[in-house]
C-alpha cells in the first residue's frame, strides 16, 4: 500500500521558530522519503475558537505560504485549505456516528480548551479530534506527524479506524500511525526556558516570528534570558539550565548536530560568545525562508492558483474514498456524489 501523510496547522496568528523546528522541517524531510505527503491549513479547525473573521482567508495563505517556503514542495506534496475540501466535513459527520463521547470525553485539549466555562465551549470543539479523523482518513493517510500535544487526538484517529472497520465488516479504513515528530527539537521560550515557544505567549521578544527580519532576530537573542555560568561541555549539564539548553538546542537543530557537538566548539564560552553566533545562524537559516515567503504573499493569486491546484488534487484521492465510504455504510446510492 502506499504510504501516505497528512498533517496541518491551524492558521492562527503568525508561525514561529518552534513550529519551523518542531514540525516544518519534519514535514520537509519525510516529503523525501518514500510517502505521497498532504499538507493541510487546517482552518476548519480554527474557527472552534474564537477568531477574526476578517483575517481567516489571509491567515490560511500564509500558513500555506510558511509551508511552501519552510521547503514544502509542491510537485510532490499536495498543499491545500481544508476547507476548500468540503468531503471532510462531510466524512467528519460519517464518523460522529462511530466516535463514542466517553472516549471523547476524555480529551484533555478539550479540557484545556474549554477552561471552567465548558457549558458555553462549542461543540465543534468537543468535536475536533473526529473532524482530525476524517481529515486524516479521507486520504487513507498512514501516517501522521503531529507533536505530542496532537498524541491523543491521533489514538482516537486509530480508534474510529478500527471501529468502522469493526462495524461495517471491513478493512477500508488503514489504522494511521502517529510519527511524533520535534520531540528533540522542542523549542522554549525565549523568556523562559520551562515553557514551550509559542504564539500566545504575550511578549513577542518570548519567540522567533518567521517573519522577523534580521535586526529583530538578533535583538530578541540577545535579549533571551540565560543564566550567569558560561557554556558547560556536556549536554548533560545543561539539564539543570533550561535557557541554557534552549539556545543550544536551537542551535544544534538549526546546524543540524547534536548538542554535544555544539558544546565540543563553545564551551567555556560566555553567552556574550555564543548569542551572537546564534543570532547568525537563526538569520542565515531563516532568511531564505523569509524571503520566498514574503515573495509568495505578494502575488495573492498566483498563491490562491497554487492553493486551488492542490484541492482539487486533494479531491481527486477523496472523493472516492468518502464515496466508498458511503456505499460501506449501506446509503441509498441513487445520485452519487450528492
Ligand atoms: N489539530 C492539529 C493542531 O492544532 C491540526 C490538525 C487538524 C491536524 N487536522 C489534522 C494535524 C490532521 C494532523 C492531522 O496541531
Amino acid at each position: 500500500m502506499t504510504k501516505r501523510i497528512l498533517s496541518g496547522m491551524q492558521p492562527t496568528n503568525n508561525l514561529h521558530l518552534g513550529n519551523y523546528l518542531g514540525a516544518l522541517k519534519n514535514w520537509v524531510a519525510l516529503q523525501e522519503q518514500d510517502f505521497e505527503a498532504f499538507y493541510m491549513v487546517a482552518d476548519l479547525h480554527a474557527i472552534t475558537a474564537p477568531y477574526d473573521e476578517t483575517k481567516l482567508a489571509q491567515a490560511s495563505r500564509e500558513v500555506a505560504a510558511a509551508y511552501i517556503a519552510a521547503g514544502v514542495d509542491i510537485n510532490k506534496s499536495c498543499v491545500f485549505v481544508q476547507s476548500a475540501v468540503r468531503l471532510h466535513s462531510d466524512l467528519n459527520w460519517l464518523f460522529s456516528s462511530i466516535a463514542q463521547l466517553g472516549k471523547l470525553d476524555r480529551m484533555t485539549q478539550f479540557k484545556e480548551k474549554s477552561g471552567k466555562n465548558s457549558e458555553r465551549a462549542p461543540l465543534g470543539l468537543y468535536a475536533y479530534p473526529v473532524l482530525m479523523a476524517a481529515d486524516i482518513m479521507l486520504y487513507h493517510a498512514t501516517h501522521v506527524p503531529v507533536g505530542d500535544d496532537q498524541r491523543q487526538h491521533l489514538e482516537l484517529t486509530r480508534d474510529i479506524a478500527s471501529s468502522f472497520n469493526h462495524k461495517y465488516k471491513t478493512e477500508f479504513f488503514p489504522v494511521p500511525e502517529a510519527v511524533i515528530v520535534g520531540a528533540a527539537t522542542r523549542v522554549m521560550s525565549l523568556r523562559d526556558g520551562t515553557k514551550k515557544m509559542s504564539k500566545s505567549e504575550e511578549s513577542d521578544n518570548s519567540r522567533i516570528n518567521m517573519t522577523d527580519d534580521a535586526d529583530t532576530i538578533a535583538s530578541k537573542i540577545k535579549k533571551a534570558k540565560t543564566d550567569p555560568e558560561p557554556l558547560p561541555d556536556t549536554a548533560e549539564a545543561l539539564k539543570a539550565r533550561p535557557e541554557a539548553d534552549n539556545l543550544v538546542n536551537i542551535y544544534a537543530a538549526l546546524s543540524e548536530e547534536t548538542k554535544a557537538a555544539v558544546l565540543a566548539r563553545f564551551a567555556g564560552k560566555q553567552f556574550s560568545a555564543f548569542k551572537p553566533a546564534l543570532a547568525d545562524l537563526t538569520i542565515a537559516k531563516l532568511a531564505p525562508i523569509n524571503t520566498r515567503y514574503r515573495e509568495l504573499l505578494n502575488d495573492t493569486a498566483e498563491l490562491d492558483n497554487i492553493l486551488r491546484k492542490g484541492a482539487e488534487k486533494a479531491r481527486a484521492v477523496g472523493v472516492p474514498i468518502l464515496e466508498k465510504t458511503y456505499d460501506i455504510m449501506g446509503f441509498w446510492r441513487g445520485a452519487r456524489g450528492g
